[in-house]
């Protein structure tokens, strides 16, 4: 199989790359880095000590889509919008990491560990969206639970890291708390790639807010999970907030049935979930930055502080943490790719 990744100088790009030479997804034959013109002819095989067949970095306006399988794309909704469309008219399989079609009714919206009956056919634009980060994290934790009883309705609060918000995202948290630490004035409020300063804060709002106050970010957590689980009618209520954090999201979520359950069944069920760690009470709890210190736990979405409502017998809290940019980006978009490959559909 051909692969192109298209942003693979980015934070998600370069974690596709390093997925791919895992092994992560067998019968590759060779991986084409595509990026903006300014980044043609990096040598990214050399940068990240890769042994895959990664060639040059070409330019997205000179890349010619009829030579891949498959393009992985995590460059932003614009780029995706523009070009998706067309590598896919060229016979390329989309994976789209971006915004620009999750909601589009004629494009599959995949987690594999949750509805990968969504793949059973070929989709009709040639294009699989890849959820947002945060959803991703939350699903898989919620899918399992559905064992226990119908879910009717999810409070979330997301803790989301500065790789969130790509190389410009971790060039500012790592320069502002440099420039803190180093005397600057910490009510100095100068805006930047999160909107008001991140080091040594966290920001409530990720994204535009709509006319109801709701952002974006709060709108994909509601929206998706509906489409993904197939379940229109679930209730999802969020916040979203930007913490200083390298890396990893957290989410506490509440989760309310339609009868009364136990979290002692919550975590046998989470504990049978494939590519998730349970954490019963006496096993601590996850967090972002041990998580994601660790290569295997990065593959992992972590789930801990399972315990009820105190005035609800139907309802749990949980603590979700997953790398999003494995969990939430590269390695969901490289399982879609590995799912399809075995399907009876793909050539
Ligand atoms: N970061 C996350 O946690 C995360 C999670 C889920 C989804 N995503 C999505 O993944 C995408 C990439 O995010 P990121 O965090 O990896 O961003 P990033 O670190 O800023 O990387 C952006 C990538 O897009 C490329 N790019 C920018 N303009 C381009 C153009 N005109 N033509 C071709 N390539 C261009 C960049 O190439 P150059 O280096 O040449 O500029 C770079 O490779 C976004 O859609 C984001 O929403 C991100």
């Amino acid at each position: 199989m051909d692969i192109a990744v298209v942003g693979a100088t980015g934070v998600v790009g370069r974690e596709c790359l390093t997925l791919l030479e895992s092994g992560l997804v067998p019968g590759i034959d060779r991986v084409v880095p595509v990026a903006s013109a300014g980044s043609a002819g990096r040598d990214l095989r050399e940068e990240l000590g890769l042994t895959l067949k990664v060639e040059p970095v070409v330019a997205l306006e000179e890349f010619d889509p009829a030579t891949v399988d498959v393009a992985v794309f995590s460059a932003g909704a614009p780029i995706s919008t523009e070009y998706g469309p067309r590598l896919a008219a060229a016979g390329a399989l989309v994976v789209d990491n971006s915004s620009a079609f999750r909601m589009d009714d004629d494009v599959p919206l995949v987690v594999p560990e949750v509805n990968p009956q969504a793949l059973t056919t070929r989709p009709a634009r040639g294009i699989v969206a890849n959820p947002n980060c945060s959803t991703i994290q939350m699903v898989r934790a919620l899918h399992p639970l559905r064992a226990l009883g119908e879910i009717e309705r999810v409070i979330v609060s997301s803790y989301q890291s500065a790789s969130g918000g790509g190389l410009h995202g971790l060039q500012e948290l790592a320069d502002t708390t440099r420039g803190i630490l180093d005397g600057a004035d910490p009510a100095d409020a100068t805006r930047g790639r999160f909107g008001p300063p991140l080091a040594f804060n966290l920001i409530p709002e990720i994204g535009l807010r709509d006319d109801e106050g709701h952002s974006h970010e709060e709108r994909k957590l509601r929206r998706e999970p509906r489409k993904i689980m197939d379940m229109p009618g679930l209730k999802v209520a969020a916040t979203a907030v930007r913490v200083a954090v390298v890396n990893g999201h957290s989410e506490a979520v509440h989760v309310t049935f339609g009868a009364p359950v136990s979290p002692a069944d919550a975590l046998d069920a989470l504990r049978s979930a494939p590519g998730l760690r349970a954490y019963g009470d006496a096993d601590g709890y996850p967090m972002p930055r041990l998580v994601c210190a660790d290569p295997a736990e990065r593959r992992l979405v972590h789930v801990g502080r399972i315990r009820n409502d105190p005035d609800d017998p139907c309802a749990l809290w949980m603590w979700v943490v997953a790398d999003n940019l494995t969990i939430g980006a590269a390695l969901n978009a490289l399982e879609i790719v590995q799912l399809v490959s075995g399907l009876p559909w793909w050539r």
